[in-house]
């Protein structure tokens, strides 16, 4: 063991939802530890709530109880704007369904993640408006150097030949490998992936964990949700949502 802290730390974690009346209980004290280059998989049946502990990790959802100390910051100290930022910056998302936007390019899609790392577009666009020369051109150096990383990034994934592609033009495999480059744009501290071979044949899925296993080589810290016991054990450890509480296997 290494006495490195975690980089992710969770305690106590309840979330519940009311809903027609009722209260949900569907997490209900989950501690977890997810440590430097570490790959934890997260495995439960659906409905376990699994997602909603992802959400939670990340930023993405608030829980009833409990805390995320994540990279020595404690997340739910945070609100609105501030939590935003410190999420699109310190963790990268992917979903089973990609959430990809249609209209834009692979290339494009992978820069939104750039985007909402470093400023948000909107203020980039008032700077625009209303900045001296001095300012555009700073923009503009971002912006080409955003654009430099986002293209390493869709080589990295296997897709530097697709950087003009829209999604519809783009097999499942390879929208999700945009949305691998995309969570991976602002260098993350954690990769947070909920079933990310869940809508792909076993093939694909395999080549998904392929390129999971090759990130995880290169230092990459994953925590990553499935229903699939074999997906699961593609990570170094596996802990089982049961009952709204973690087991390690
Ligand atoms: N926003 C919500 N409002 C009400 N119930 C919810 C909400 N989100 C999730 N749930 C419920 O919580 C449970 C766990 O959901 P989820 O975390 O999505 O499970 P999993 O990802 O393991 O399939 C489900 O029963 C689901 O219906
Ligand atoms: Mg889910």
């Amino acid at each position: 063991m290494t006495s490195t802290k975690p980089i992710i730390q969770a305690r106590g974690l309840k979330r519940s939802f009311h809903e027609a009346g009722r209260e949900l209980h569907v997490l209900r004290g989950v501690d977890l530890s997810l440590n430097r280059g570490e790959w934890l998989s997260i495995l439960g049946r659906s409905g376990s709530g699994k997602s909603t502990l992802l959400h939670l990790l990340g930023g993405l959802d608030r829980p009833t109880r409990g805390t995320v100390v994540f990279d020595d910051t404690d997340i739910f100290t945070l609100r609105g704007a501030k939590l935003d930022r410190y999420r699109n910056r310190h963790a990268g998302f992917v979903f089973q369904f990609y959430h990809l936007l249609p209209e834009l390019s692979a290339l494009e899609n992978v820069l939104i993640g750039s985007m909402l790392g470093r400023d948000s577009l909107s203020r980039s666009i008032t700077g625009l408006v209303t900045a001296g020369l001095i300012d555009l051109l700073e923009w503009l150096s971002r912006r080409k150097e955003a654009q430099k990383t986002a293209i390493e990034m869709l080589d990295r994934v296997g897709l530097g030949d697709r950087l003009t592609h829209r999604p519809a033009k783009l097999s499942g495999g390879e929208r999700q490998r945009v949305a691998i480059a995309r969570a991976l744009v602002n260098r993350p501290s954690v990769l947070l992936a909920d079933e990310p071979t869940g809508n792909l044949d076993a093939d694909t899925a395999s080549s998904i964990l392929d390129l999971f296993r090759s990130l995880h080589n290169d230092g990459q810290t994953i925590a990553m949700v499935t229903h699939d016991q074999t997906v699961a054990d593609a990570g170094d450890r596996v802990v089982t949502l049961v009952k709204g509480k973690l087991t390690a296997d």
